[in-house]
């Protein structure tokens, strides 16, 4: 995506320019980030989530999810999460902080369920049951129950994006928000080059566990 000596508001613009890119596309490598946020007792916990929506206007990314995930209850008692993409393709990364937000009412959320429900996907939120609820053994999750939808839009409020870019002549990193920018020092290892150690001489480190 970057040619060299981009100037840093364009590094900005351009990295907004393929979030919503690849909140079109389903091929773009960054359209399956992992959503880490911080469990109710304070362990983190981590999910693949497809990105919806990006509006760079509004600095907004946008999920969906089953209003019932045990992810909602962990963002409703602590909203701070962290989104993290990555794109061999691009060789970028992008550490995302974000406060979230959780709308189940309101217009956004039927005008996104009215075209939902035309699509083989509306079956995701109609579930009678929770997901990560036990399933006896044996038996399949229940089929849908019409009219009761779980749909759950999460609006990601973007505060910062750490930015890495990984070049053979030498990883570039930033950290950046709307009005903010600061150049960091990046990690210094080969991604390109390094050597592949057999798994063999992993297990015989004396600190190796059987
Ligand atoms: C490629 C991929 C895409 C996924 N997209 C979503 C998504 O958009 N929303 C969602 O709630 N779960 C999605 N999941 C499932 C989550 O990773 C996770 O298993 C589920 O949401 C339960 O998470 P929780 O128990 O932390 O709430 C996806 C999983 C994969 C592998």
């Amino acid at each position: 995506m970057q040619p060299l000596n981009l100037t840093e508001p364009e590094i900005r613009q351009c990295t907004w320019m393929e979030l919503e890119r690849a909140a079109q596309d389903r091929h773009h490598e960054w359209r399956t980030p992992v959503l880490a946020t911080v469990g109710k007792d304070g362990t983190p916990n981590a999910r693949t989530v497809v990105l919806r929506g990006a509006v760079a206007r509004l600095q907004i990314l946008q999920f969906y999810t089953d209003c019932r995930s045990p992810k909602i209850a962990e963002l409703a008692h602590e909203p701070a999460a962290m989104l993290v993409f990555w794109s061999k393709h691009l060789n970028l990364q992008l550490r995302v902080r974000v406060a979230m937000e959780i709308q189940t009412t309101g217009p956004q959320v039927d005008a996104i369920w009215e075209q939902l429900s035309q699509s083989s996907a509306a079956g995701d939120y109609l579930s009678m049951d929770a997901p990560g609820e036990a399933l006896a053994v044996g038996l399949a999750a229940s089929s849908a129950a019409p009219g009761m939808r779980h749909l759950a839009i999460l609006a990601a409020h973007v505060q910062e994006i750490d930015w890495l870019e990984l070049r053979r002549a030498g990883h570039r990193r930033a950290a950046f928000g709307t009005n903010t920018w600061q150049w960091r020092v990046p990690m210094t290892w080969s991604v390109f080059d390094a050597p592949v150690i057999p798994s063999a001489a992993l297990a015989a480190q004396p600190n190796s566990q059987p």
